[in-house]
């Protein structure tokens, strides 16, 4: 039977969120109802509610989640009621063809619930990226959940569903960051922070974090950088280049996701170095470089869809490094708040000082 919990919902551009009562239809084929003990909230669930992503309103917003699953429906073997999962937005398919190429994180058809949760006037809602975990129990296809080491908290974990495993996975399995490499991140909020994170796991010898704020280098310190450059007072290129021999990073990543920041990424980069673009641009955003620099330099420019992760690979591997204590994951956590909080949480995203604040139920 079909339930009814509490949600979060966005009801039109701009208009400011509201806890409603959601139904939550029992799961059907390859589907699972999971209930959800915390939920960070991300800049993409902001964009949701201005509109910025799609205008399929009402959302329900939330998609950086850890819970229990409840039920699960026909054909679901892969995960049972009482396991605990983190959600990924990237089911993929098996049969696509980058999967059937042995790459699929790439895969090019990853799938979400076919049925869909309503507000209780029978108004269908949009799940943010296929997830919508600011509400007490949410239906998703069963490939979104990932069994983990259920010893995490909730609010730790489900950080790996988004900006967290996006950077980390920028760092470890777009770039590639090996022992010794120099790299540098610009751009220090929660992915950029994560991406330091994830090359000081891969033991790069020096780590160099960018960006306009004081306070973002100050934590970016704490998470792993070795060095700190503030791009409003000194410029990037030239001292990343300072603190490599002259040279350039191995490997720099992109985590603002804007022309110029690019620009800095590609000219901070060794010869034959990487870059890697994690930063999310907007469509009217255009990129000019010499083209002749793009063929002289050399290397690589990838960009990372959600750090090109395979959730089964990567989340319960990093979950068990945090248990390890070689992966702090608590340091993304600012702040916990209740589900009524997340219109606050969304005006404190502007203030600076918030990696993450978790929703937790
Ligand atoms: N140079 C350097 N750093 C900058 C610049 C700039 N010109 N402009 C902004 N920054 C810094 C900000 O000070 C902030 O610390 O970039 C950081 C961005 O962090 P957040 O706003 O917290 O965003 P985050 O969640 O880390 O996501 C970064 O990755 O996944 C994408 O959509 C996401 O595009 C976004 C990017
Ligand atoms: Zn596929
Ligand atoms: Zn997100």
């Amino acid at each position: 039977m079909a339930q009814q919990v509490r949600g979060v919902v966005a009801p039109g551009k701009d208009e400011p969120v509201r806890v409603e009562t959601i139904v939550v239809p029992d799961p059907g084929p390859g589907e699972a109802v999971v209930q959800i003990q915390a939920c960070g909230v991300c800049h993409t669930d902001l964009h949701y509610k201005q509109g910025g992503i799609s205008d399929e309103f009402p959302f329900l917003l939330g998609h950086e989640a850890a819970g229990v699953v409840e039920s699960v429906g026909d054909g679901v073997t892969d995960v049972a009621p009482g396991d605990f999962v983190v959600l990924n937005w990237r089911a993929v398919c098996g049969r696509c063809r980058a999967c059937l190429r042995g790459r699929p994180w790439y895969c090019f058809d990853t799938h979400n619930a076919e049925q869909r949760m309503t507000l209780t006037d029978g108004t269908e809602l949009s799940p943010a990226l296929g997830i919508g975990a600011f509400a007490e129990k949410t239906l998703v296809a069963a490939g979104q959940c990932t069994k983990v080491n259920p010893a995490v908290s909730a609010q730790v974990a489900g950080l790996l569903g988004c900006g967290v495993m996006a950077g980390i996975g920028a760092a470890i399995n777009t770039g590639n960051v090996g022992r010794g490499d120099t790299v540098a991140v610009i751009g220090c909020g929660g992915v950029g922070d994560a991406a330091i994170a994830g090359a000081n796991l891969a033991g790069a010898a020096k780590i160099i974090a960018v960006d306009i704020d004081d306070r973002k280098l100050d934590k970016a310190r704490t998470m792993g950088a070795t060095h700190t450059v503030n791009s409003r007072e000194a410029d990037p290129v030239e001292t990343i280049r300072e603190l490599t021999g002259g040279f350039g990073a191995d490997v720099v990543i992109e985590a603002v996701g804007r022309p110029e920041t690019y620009k800095q990424a590609f000219y901070a980069r060794d010869l034959a170095g990487t870059v890697v673009l994690v930063g999310v641009p907007t469509p009217e955003m255009k990129l000019e470089l010499p083209l002749l620099d793009v063929f002289g330099r050399g290397g690589a420019l990838k960009s990372s869809w959600y750090g090109d992760c395979l959730p089964s690979r990567d989340f319960p591997m990093l979950i068990d490094l945090h248990l390890q204590g070689r992966l702090d994951l608590e340091a993304f956590v600012t702040e916990t708040i209740e589900l009524t909080d997340v219109e606050k949480a969304f005006e404190r995203m502007h203030e600076g000082d918030v990696l993450r604040s978790v929703v937790v139920l």
